[in-house]
């Protein structure tokens, strides 16, 4: 085994340009490619900076050369030698290194490697299991090392911009009492008080709330957040927050200053100049126009309320449904008829089913007559008004689903990402930003068969709404937005309650007692009795933001070690088994069924 001793890195590979030739460098890192031209191998050294060629030549020194011989992919060298040009035959216009080498004088072999499970090179496509099981070595791979860089200097950029602004960054517990922010909790049992356990944070929001109360007027945290939840490509079980809290703020504070954020970010990143302040969008118009209440506005196929023009039609799914306050909504698929076939129609009946849909109607506008399986349920003026209304033209397909409106907002939101995903209308470099705004305070639960939160039960209420709050809960607004960039849920946040009888109210409001309240929440409605500055704030999904400016669509890509879908992690394999005896330590019982 060789050391470094007595060596010292001079520079990074990929930095190496003409104006060092003639100079003596020393340079370390992984061998990505190896060649023997008989008398004369060539070595790609590689290091996050990029890569350089180094040259061992027979004639200049046989025992070095045979040195080099035993080379192999993924060996880790040092090199001391002298850049020099190279032949203008050998010039490799495809690397910022390619105009010169390193003759070597010295090398070291550092260490060994064995033939790599992956190849270590730019968009490998091997399976992401292998990736994930072999991380250390995917992340040598240079695009990797270009998205964990991304990840630091959005982190940097964020330490810097909010410090810039005033806003601390303070620390907040990872053993904590469970808050309820929707999903389910990661439990720590505690060795000290059998039978008691700590919860990871959901997020830091009850800590942030009371270091307002503390007088440290802005708070910020790139912090750690854990959710027991079903995981999807945007979704891990610990994932990483950009969290935000500011004291004597109203809306309009929070938005401009998390906008200033993201002019700084997308101009440093991506270079680009976005226009601020950001568009609004009621949340009503958001589920209207787009069925989602994060609506991706790049692209059209809008939905289209039809339910006045069919309340009295023929067909009785479409008048029952209107008659039992649901709607009928359809968006036209602008120039279907060329794209898809029939049996492409009867594929898209089926997507809409996953989101509970009972069907699919479809008119298709041909040139001298209409395709559709209810057009002889319509009426002539019924079939005028629904063309108009959906500014239907020859080759366009109208595709309709009737149920109620949760139903239909959600399948046809999940439609129009399909077919915009179909024809390729989700263009990776255009950015489309936007604030959704006016949330309802309370979503109706029905596995829990009451109201819960929309955003989290710290929630200010609009004020004019407040006295609803008992009777008619689905009545009350939120001052809560949410940060919508490409259709995504960058981050989300609101003005809080900030006094006991109005926090207490919301807790009953949501089903729990007031001992129940008070058991749970009761250091917090305590403290606000000590003076409480009106407050709010947000927390942006960094994993999301980050996945977002690189144009990727996994957040798994953004993160160092991420997690798969059964929340395991492949590499350690956690979660493991663990010695009983630290079980016993722990007062924990196996269930004998596991
Ligand atoms: P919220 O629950 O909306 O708000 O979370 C804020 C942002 O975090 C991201 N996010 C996730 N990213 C990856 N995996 C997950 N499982 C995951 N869950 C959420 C989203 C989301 O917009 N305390 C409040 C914020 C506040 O009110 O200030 C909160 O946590 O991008
Ligand atoms: P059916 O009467 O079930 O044969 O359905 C006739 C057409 O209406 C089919 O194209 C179905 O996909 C469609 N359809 C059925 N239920 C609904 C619904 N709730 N909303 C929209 N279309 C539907």
């Amino acid at each position: 085994m060789e050391t470094i001793t007595g060596l010292k890195r001079t520079h990074k590979c990929g930095t190496l340009r003409e104006e060092h030739v003639g100079s003596e460098v020393t340079v370390m890192g992984w061998t990505q490619v190896y060649r023997n031209l008989g008398g004369v191998i060539f070595v790609d050294l590689r290091d996050r900076s990029g890569i350089v060629q180094v040259v061992f030549n027979v004639d200049r020194d046989k025992e070095m050369f045979e040195k080099a011989d035993t080379i192999r992919s993924e060996y880790v060298l040092a090199v001391v030698g002298e850049v020099v040009m190279r032949d203008p035959e050998t010039v490799n216009d495809k690397v910022p290194t390619g105009t010169i080498e390193i003759r070597a004088k010295e090398l070291r072999i550092l260490s060994k490697a064995e033939t790599p499970p992956i190849y270590i090179e730019e968009n490998s496509n091997v399976r992401e299991e292998v990736r994930l099981k072999y991380r250390y070595l995917d992340l040598r791979r240079p695009d990797m090392q270009r998205l964990m860089e991304l990840r630091h200097k959005v982190c940097k950029l964020a330490r810097d911009y909010f410090d810039g602004e005033g806003f601390l960054e303070i620390e907040t517990p990872m053993l904590t009492k469970s808050t309820p922010e929707g999903a389910r909790d990661y439990l720590v049992p505690s060795r000290v008080h059998p039978g008691h356990f700590y919860a990871l944070p959901q997020s830091p929001q009850l800590y942030k709330q009371l270091l307002m109360l503390s007088g440290m007027d802005r708070y910020m945290q790139i912090v750690k957040c854990f959710r027991d939840e079903d995981l999807r490509a945007d979704r891990q079980p610990e994932f990483t927050q950009i969290d935000l809290e500011m004291s004597f703020v109203n809306i309009e504070d929070v938005l401009s200053v998390n906008e200033g954020f993201m002019k700084k970010i997308f101009k440093e990143i991506l270079g680009i100049d976005i226009q601020t302040p950001f568009r609004r969008m009621t949340y009503q118009e958001a589920m209207d126009r787009f069925g989602s209440d994060k609506p991706d506005t790049r692209f059209g196929l809008e939905l289209v309320d039809l339910s006045d023009v069919v309340a009295n039609c023929g067909f009785k799914v479409f008048a029952d449904v209107v008659a039992k306050g649901g709607s009928v909504r359809a968006i036209n698929c602008k120039g279907g008829d060329a794209k898809l076939s029939r049996r492409d129609l009867d594929a898209l009946v089926d997507f809409v089913k996953i989101y509970k849909a009972k069907g699919m109607a479809w008119i298709n506008v041909g040139e001298t007559e209409l395709k559709s399986p209810i057009t002889k349920f319509l009426s002539q003026e019924e079939i005028d008004g629904i063309l108009q209304k959906m500014g239907a033209e020859v080759g366009d397909i109208i595709m309709f689903v009737a149920d109620r409106n949760e139903i239909v907002y959600d399948s046809l939101g999940a439609l129009r990402l399909e077919l915009a995903r179909r024809f390729d209308l989700l263009k990776k470099d255009e950015y489309d930003l936007l604030w959704v705004t006016d949330f309802p305070l309370f979503e109706y639960s029905e596995e829990d068969k009451r109201y819960v939160a929309k955003h989290h039960p710290f929630t200010m209420p609009v004020e004019e709404d407040i006295p609803l709050l008992s009777e008619h809960p689905e009545q009350v607004h939120a001052k809560a937005y949410d940060m919508i960039f490409n259709g995504n849920e960058v981050g989300g946040g609101s003005l809080r309650i900030f006094n006991t009888e109005l926090q207490q109210k919301m807790f009953e409001a949501l089903g729990f007692t007031k001992e129940k309240a008070w058991e749970q929440f009761g250091y917090l409605m305590n403290a606000f009795r000590y003076g409480t500055p009106p407050h709010g704030g947000m927390a942006y999904g960094l994993d999301r933001l980050v996945m977002l400016l690189a144009g990727r669509d996994s957040i798994r890509d953004v993160i160092a070690f991420p997690k798969v879908k059964d929340a395991s992690e492949l590499m350690t394999e956690a979660p493991t088994n663990v010695d009983p005896k630290q079980l016993k330590e722990l007062h924990l019982k196996l269930d004998d069924l596991i």
